[in-house]
């Protein structure tokens, strides 16, 4: 677990020499994996991510980009406060934190920014988890249930436990693999003291979630008793262990 750091004239790539050796520029393009016929795209989250097999493995590519009401005015532009503060290599160090301490992430595998004038670009390559679906997918195809909704809040408390707050966390955030759960897309995570505030606003960011995607559809008692309730209890039993 190392970092190492690259310069060019336009930016800096970070990357992880223990898991890929060699990164250069190239490997954010994604038309230099089409050209050889490594990419695929995929739908989901805000433009959709790329999936790269590089020499270190299936891979995701994220460009990061606004949401909200700042999208149109500024697409994928961030303003620049130097190089530790952007997206990327924020997320980069915080998943490599994560990983150390042996919760469920991806491995961060190389980050860059791209900066000019006052703004800078960013994008992130992760390892890809193979053969999962999002807890969005499992919902919509009517899988979730008590036995599932309590695993996602362990591994809610998992992080919260480590001091992790994840600043967007909802069901397309949450990945259900064979062997286990991830949670992904740390932008704007942090470690933080522990707190009540924090937690019950990331835990009520996914109730809404859920409860927006029709995870019990009649209603919400329902929802509090098949899904919340049960999710709850995987929660405290975790944070509490
Ligand atoms: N390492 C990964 N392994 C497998 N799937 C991933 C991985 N990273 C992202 N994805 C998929 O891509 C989607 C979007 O990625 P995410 O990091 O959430 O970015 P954003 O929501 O900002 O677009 C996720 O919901 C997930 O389906
Ligand atoms: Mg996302």
């Amino acid at each position: 677990m190392h970092e190492q750091l690259r310069q060019d004239a336009e930016g800096a790539i970070l990357f992880d020499p223990g898991v890929s050796p060699q990164v250069d520029g190239r490997w954010f393009d994604p038309g230099y994996w089409r050209e050889r016929a490594a990419l695929s795209v995929r739908g989901g989250g805000r433009g959709g991510v790329a999936v790269i097999a590089t020499p270190a493995g299936e891979c995701v590519l994220r460009h990061y980009r606004r949401g909200g009401m700042v999208a149109r005015l500024l697409g994928d532009r961030y303003l620049w406060t130097g190089a530790d503060s952007t997206r990327s290599f924020a997320e980069f160090r915080l998943l490599q934190a994560m990983y150390k301490l042996g919760l469920p992430v991806p491995q961060a595998v190389a980050a860059r920014y791209q900066r000019r004038g006052l703004h800078y670009r960013a994008d992130l390559i992760t390892q890809r988890i193979p053969a999962a679906q999002t807890l969005a997918e499992r919902v919509v195809e009517r899988l979730l249930d008590a036995e599932l909704a309590q695993e996602v809040g362990a591994l809610v408390a998992r992080f919260h436990r480590a001091g992790v707050c994840h600043a967007d966390l909802n069901a397309h955030n949450v990945l259900v693999a064979p062997d286990a759960l991830y949670l992904l897309d740390f932008d704007r995570g942090r470690m933080r003291a522990p707190e009540q505030g924090w937690r019950i606003a990331n835990l009520q960011r996914l109730r809404r979630s859920l409860f927006k995607l029709g995870a019990a559809p009649d209603g919400e008692p329902a929802f509090d008793q098949q899904i919340w309730t049960p999710l709850l209890y995987g929660y405290e039993r975790t944070l509490s262990a």
